[in-house]
């Protein structure tokens, strides 16, 4: 049951020695859709193997050429979007229509990637001696960004293909190679996305994709002695990899707490469309996600209720039927999620809509006066529920916001901008938005997370110069 696909080493497809296979469950149907090849740690080294000696031929080929094969596969994957979503939708229950967004908002990203490469890696730098005591102007030292090697990237199963390409077009531009291990959920995705770069004709083994459980070859990964440079986005598994990691640059970024601070003068149908769209889209799972609503008491009531009438029109259904709410990625997850919704429920949370789960399908819930003892007010469900705290104070509102270990993304509601910059600043989060709900894009804004949300900076201009190191020459003059 579940067709079976093959895993990418030197410019080919291949079964593993394992005869394993991983299963993909179809979040909707719970059934097995697909299987992946359980590659085995000796194959994890061949392809990594082959993408330290294909590197080094990358490095010297031309930056116009590498960008002109990042344009090719750009428009090969848009050329593949169809077959690409409907894994999505197969396997990560994303609505069918967000799952093609997703696939043509790569291909934008990859395209992004080789022209802003073009210009950055383009340029280097001149310095001359004498501007620091004591030295002559007998010594010009010329830099420049150089390749780190090779660069593994661990995506998520919500964005596999997006959150894949933000990684590979990076390192490749830069003059990397690339090895890569999805999410199992989202993996025949990202496999059918490698295959688009495979028939745009990168040399054999500068990409490579493998597949199998972590527990196998997580830690093998991650800790190989080949890799220079880790890109990882997902859960607390990130933390973990940190410790172990070696002495290699590391892109971090894993999830979040995003709150949503409305003040008395906001404009509450503004709100009540952001906190829908930000907190249900992709039921809720988003590191972006709005994941706690702080609203100034004043208010608070016709915000809940306009936010109520919104949530009554969304659809619950299938990703097939482009159902606005659709299953959870697995059936552990809707365990979790309604597991912070029955505490906060005995802790004396208030229902705006009747609790209702059927396999990984849960509706849409927002949880009113929540408090600061239910997990929920802590903790990301990464699903349709939402939890509101009414506050009295801006200031009650920021201290919930920085009392978390989280500092991914937040917004604040305000007519009032000097208010809102002085919010702003006062947040502990990588980025505040002003009147909009929480969202990575557009793609070449910077993107990070503070505290355990994450290391470094992505986004496409710093994910290329992440990716880099300087290289310095210096001519000394008789
Ligand atoms: O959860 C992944 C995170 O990067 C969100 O991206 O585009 O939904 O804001 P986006």
């Amino acid at each position: 049951d579940g067709e079976v696909y093959k895993y990418y080493a030197d410019g080919e497809w291949r079964a593993s020695a394992s005869g394993k296979t991983v299963a993909i469950v179809n979040p909707t149907t719970r059934q097995t859709q697909y299987r992946v090849q359980a590659c085995t740690q000796e194959e994890v080294n061949k392809v990594m193997e082959a993408a330290k000696v294909a590197q080094k031929a990358w490095a010297r080929t031309p930056l116009w050429k590498r960008a002109e094969l990042l344009h090719k596969a750009a428009a090969i994957l848009k050329e593949h979007k169809t077959p690409i979503a409907e894994c999505l939708v197969k396997e990560i229950a994303k609505p069918a229509k967000d799952a093609v967004s997703e696939v043509v908002r790569s291909g934008d990203l990859v395209s992004y990637t080789a022209e802003e490469g073009v210009r950055i890696l383009g340029e280097g730098k001149l310095l001359v001696s004498d501007s620091f005591p004591g030295n002559e102007r007998n010594k010009y030292c010329l830099s420049s960004k150089v390749p780190l090697g090779v660069v593994l990237a661990i995506p998520p199963f919500n964005y596999p293909v997006n959150l894949a390409v933000s990684k590979i077009g990076p390192a490749l531009i830069a003059g990397n190679a690339l090895v890569l291990k999805p999410p199992t959920q989202g993996a025949v995705a990202a496999l059918h996305m490698v295959h688009c770069f495979h028939l745009a004709g990168f040399p054999k083994g500068l990409i490579g994709c493998v597949t199998g459980k972590g527990s196998e070859i997580g830690d093998f990964l991650t800790m190989h002695p080949g890799v220079n440079c880790i890109s990882f986005t997902g859960g607390d598994t990130g933390i973990a990899i940190s410790k172990k990691a070696g002495m290699v640059p590391l892109q971090m970024e894993l999830g979040g707490k995003d709150a949503c601070i409305v003040l008395e003068d906001a404009d509450l149908d503004l709100v009540a469309a952001n906190i829908v769209k930000g907190g249900f889209s992709y039921s809720g799972q988003r590191c972006t996600a709005v994941k706690v609503v702080l609203i100034m008491e004043a208010v608070a009531d016709a915000v809940v209720e306009k936010v109520n009438a919104k949530l009554g029109k969304l659809t619950v259904g299938t990703p097939e039927d482009n159902s606005d709410i659709t299953p959870v990625v697995t059936e552990s997850s809707a365990n979790f999620i309604e597991g912070l919704v029955i505490d906060a429920k005995e802790k004396g949370a208030t229902f705006c809509q009747e609790y209702k789960r059927e396999g990984n399908l849960i509706w849409p819930l927002l949880l009113d006066h929540v408090r600061p003892d239910m997990r929920i007010a802590w903790e990301e469900p990464f699903g349709p529920v939402l939890p509101v705290i009414r506050i009295n104070s801006v200031e009650e509102g920021i201290h919930h916001c920085n009392a978390s270990n989280f500092g991914l993304q937040g917004c604040v509601f305000t007519r009032d901008i000097n208010k809102a910059i002085m919010i702003s600043d006062a947040m502990e989060s990588g980025t505040v938005q002003i009147n909009s709900a929480p969202a990575r894009g557009p793609d070449h804004f910077p993107f990070q997370g503070l505290k355990d949300s994450g290391i470094g900076s992505q986004g496409i201009t710093n994910s290329i110069n992440m990716m880099t190191k300087v290289k310095s020459t210096v001519i000394n003059l008789p």
